[in-house]
């Protein structure tokens, strides 16, 4: 609007200026319009405007319509989080049914007939003989007076021998007593070495007892016995004449299966 009217005054002062110049009664021809101005410019900036309501009261959810129409869009799903931590054990629970009984299993084969009673008794060996001979066995085989158990007789009293019928692994042991010094062995002619046992008895009051033994590998026809020997023995021990005592027992553990 003020621009609109500083153009009209401005066109006022341009016509009266042509008109100082003209005599009276000169009339000349109309001037041309002038040209339009260019535009104003901008007016003010009008005054700030009141404070709207709040869209949510402080104290409570508010208008539940003016709500909902502030409601924005859902979001998108969050990422999962990480896994919490393991929880306590539980009871152990009831026991299971039975199962199903299992599908029979495959036939058997036939590996052979089953022994006899008769050849079963017949893989026994076993003998227990004694020597009560007061006096000092001799330094070589010793022989037996008595017999404990022969079964089924592999022990020959005669030659003071166990032959060996049923090749397999056996177990020998003898124990003496005596109020001298004694030294026994165990020999088998299988074997390279004699096993040698001694006991010396000092005193010559009190019996000692003199134990040995072995576990021994036989074939057929391997022979076992036992020894008197010399070691330090002296004349007191070989020329005593009171009680001794030697027992010599052996019996097959197992046959081989050749
Ligand atoms: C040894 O034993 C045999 C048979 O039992 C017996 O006849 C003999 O008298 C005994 N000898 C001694 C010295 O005890
Ligand atoms: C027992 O041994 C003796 C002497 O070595 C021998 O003459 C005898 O034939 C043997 N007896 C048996 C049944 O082998």
């Amino acid at each position: 609007m003020a621009g609109f009217i500083g153009l009209v005054v401005l066109v006022g002062v341009a016509g009266f200026l042509s008109a100082v110049r003209c005599n009276p009664g000169c009339k000349g021809t109309d001037g041309h319009p002038g040209e339009a101005g260019s535009p104003g410019r901008d007016g003010l900036s009008g005054m700030k405007g009141e404070k709207g309501a709040p869209a949510v009261s402080v104290d409570g959810p508010g208008d539940q319509p003016v709500l909902l129409r502030l409601k924005g869009d859902r979001g998108s799903p969050g990422v999962v989080g990480p896994m919490g931590p393991k929880g306590f054990r539980g009871h152990v629970g009831a026991s299971g049914l039975p199962g199903e009984p299992g599908p029979l299993g495959q036939h058997g084969r036939n590996i052979g007939a089953g022994q006899s009673v008769s050849q079963q008794e017949a893989q026994f060996s076993s003998f227990s003989v004694i020597r009560n001979d007061s006096t000092y066995p001799p330094f070589k085989k010793i022989s037996f007076q008595s017999v404990v158990v022969n079964n089924p007789g592999d022990f020959n009293m005669t030659g003071g021998t166990f032959v060996c019928r049923i090749p397999g692994v056996y177990y020998f042991t003898f124990h003496s007593v005596a109020k001298v010094s004694m030294c026994l062995s165990l020999v088998a002619d299988s074997a390279d070495d004699k096993l040698t046992f001694c006991d010396y008895n000092s005193n010559r009051i009190y019996e000692h007892m003199l134990s040995g033994g072995a576990v021994l590998k036989l074939a057929a026809n391997n022979k076992v016995w036992l020894e008197s020997f010399q070691d330090e023995q002296s004349a007191s021990d070989t020329q005593d004449i009171r009680d001794k005592y030697i027992i010599f027992n052996g019996f097959l553990l197992f046959s081989n299966p050749e």
